[in-house]
């Protein structure tokens, strides 16, 4: 008989989660599990990851793990005795190419018995999600969610020695876990989560329940992760929260903003800090005035819009109206003259009409974006959104999508056009994906800059000339008296 694996999971609900009170959350100190470190010594990993800059965090601190464990990077699946697929819930194609790739890895099973495949991140978050893993997958391993990967030493203990398959899902949110081992992908930039969780429940999105409620890091000890990385020549920090402007609200011993993190983070040696996602409803003049004082705060802000139509945003739950956001975004250019705004925005939200797309489209025009994340509405199972009536085919939603990127595609090439005959300060990535004798980089403003230079300039920030501005990247030339 098939073991009953309901205890380890609940479903998310809609109105369990809403019921959540702002309470400060206990922060634990990871330990290292001195009994399982050895397990990974003479095995290979590999983790795939999906979806959002959090789920690269994440990654990094299973990496981290994993080789305080013993453990080493592979990226060849034929030799991998571990492999993790880190995953996202947000639309259903990425969900569908997940499914799609535990598929495609049940052949390295056969060759390898012993080959141990997890599943992790928000999709298990869903109990369907892990109804379907126990019953059509029965070669995964592993699964666990988004709130236990500090577990990981142990339920790799259970299931190479068990040989039983884990499934461990927690629907509430423990604690913040501090010190948690990482190994970090990039030696020059670095993702610094500051806060975990949603409790916006715009009525589109999974990740309030994915990612359960939210939970701010202590200000200390940002201050002290980012420090320590500018010690080790980090270049650039990007602070991460699904909703950064709402950092702080669950502190209930102190008065302690987003803004004030901000101006903190002004005075460390961080040459340069990004940070995502902004909520325009909680992005206060406080903030806004702090950015304006610019040094090593970068003048490229992403504020999701997600709509120009006032009936959709109410729809989407997204509390502000259309006029609050043009009215933050002129304080934005007021403050930051040459800031670069970029957005996300979902067409075909249900019923959303010829109307509401024609203002959507208008308030792209209005705000001068440089760019924008567009998507399709996707239903997700258990949000609000997912039961309303929607009667917009899908052949029109996709021509609204076309006509929306075209738009916005326009926005690119200005955004880097204006940077024409301007020098600007690249931090340069490594060679160009296209041309290995080319070196590629990103500015301030977050332009991909492409250039001719020296393989040592790799890891530094350099100033380029900018001769060509094209849709997606700008040519320049290295002048290294500009430096
Ligand atoms: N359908 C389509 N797009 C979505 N997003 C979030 N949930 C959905 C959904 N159900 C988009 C929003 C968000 C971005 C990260 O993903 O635009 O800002
Ligand atoms: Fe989802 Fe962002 Fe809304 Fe939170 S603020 S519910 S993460 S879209």
């Amino acid at each position: 008989m098939a073991k009953d694996y309901s205890a380890y999971f609940t479903r998310p609900s809609a109105k369990e989660a809403r019921k959540r009170k702002t309470t400060q959350t206990p922060i634990v100190s990871f330990e290292a599990h001195i009994n399982v470190r050895h397990l990974g010594v003479g095995k290979q990993y590999l983790i795939q990851t999906y979806g959002c800059q959090g789920n690269e965090a994440d990654t990094e601190n299973m990496r981290g793990i994993l080789e305080q464990m013993g453990f080493t990077a592979t990226e060849d699946e034929t030799v991998a005795d571990l492999i993790i697929l880190n995953t996202c819930a947000i639309r259903e194609n990425a969900e569908n190419r997940v499914f799609g790739e535990i598929g495609r890895l049940k052949k390295y099973k056969k060759h390898n018995p012993d080959l141990i495949l997890g599943v992790a991140g928000c999709m298990p978050q869903d109990e369907s999600v892990v109804d379907r893993l126990l019953k059509s997958y029965p070669y995964v391993d592993l699964i666990f969610g988004t709130h236990n990967i500090h577990q990981l030493p142990y339920y790799l203990e259970t299931a190479m020695f068990g040989k039983e398959r884990v499934v461990e899902v927690l629907s509430i949110e423990g604690s913040i876990i501090e010190n948690m081992p990482k190994k970090r992908q990039n030696t020059v930039k670095a993702w610094v989560h500051i806060m975990f969780g949603c409790d916006e429940f715009c009525t589109y999105c999974i990740v309030p329940y994915t990612r359960g409620k939210e939970r701010s890091r202590q200000p200390e000890a940002i201050l002290e992760e980012v420090r320590q990385l500018a010690l080790e020549g980090y270049q650039e920090v990007t602070l991460l929260g699904q909703n950064v402007n709402a950092y702080g609200r669950d502190f209930t011993d102190k008065a302690y903003t987003f803004a004030n993190l901000l101006e903190d983070l002004r005075h460390t040696d961080m040459p340069r800090i990004r940070f995502m996602t902004s909520h325009p409803r909680d992005f206060d003049q406080a903030t806004v005035d702090v950015l304006a004082k610019g040094g090593n705060l970068m003048p490229h802000i992403h504020l999701p819009v997600q709509s120009g139509s006032n009936q959709v945003l109410k729809k989407m739950n997204r509390k502000y109206t259309l006029e609050r956001y043009l009215d933050l975004v002129d304080a934005l250019y007021e403050a930051i003259p040459d800031m670069s705004l970029t957005t996300d925005i979902i067409v075909g939200f249900p019923n959303e009409t010829e109307e509401d797309f024609a203002q959507t489209l208008a308030l792209v025009e209005r705000c001068r974006f440089e760019g924008a994340f567009t998507f399709i509405f996707s239903a997700r199972a258990n949000t609000p959104a997912a039961s309303y009536l929607d009667e917009t085919a899908m052949a029109e939603k996709k021509a609204r999508l076309q006509r929306l990127n075209t738009l916005v595609n326009d926005g690119y090439l200005k955004g880097n056009e204006r940077f024409l005959n301007h020098t600007v300060e690249v931090l340069v990535d490594g060679e160009s994906k296209h041309d290995d004798a080319v070196l590629a980089g990103y500015s301030k403003h977050g332009k991909l800059v492409n250039f001719k230079g020296p393989k040592a300039l790799i890891g530094t920030r350099v100033n380029v000339r900018i001769t060509e501005a094209k849709t997606w990247f700008l040519l320049g030339v290295y002048d290294e008296s500009l430096t």
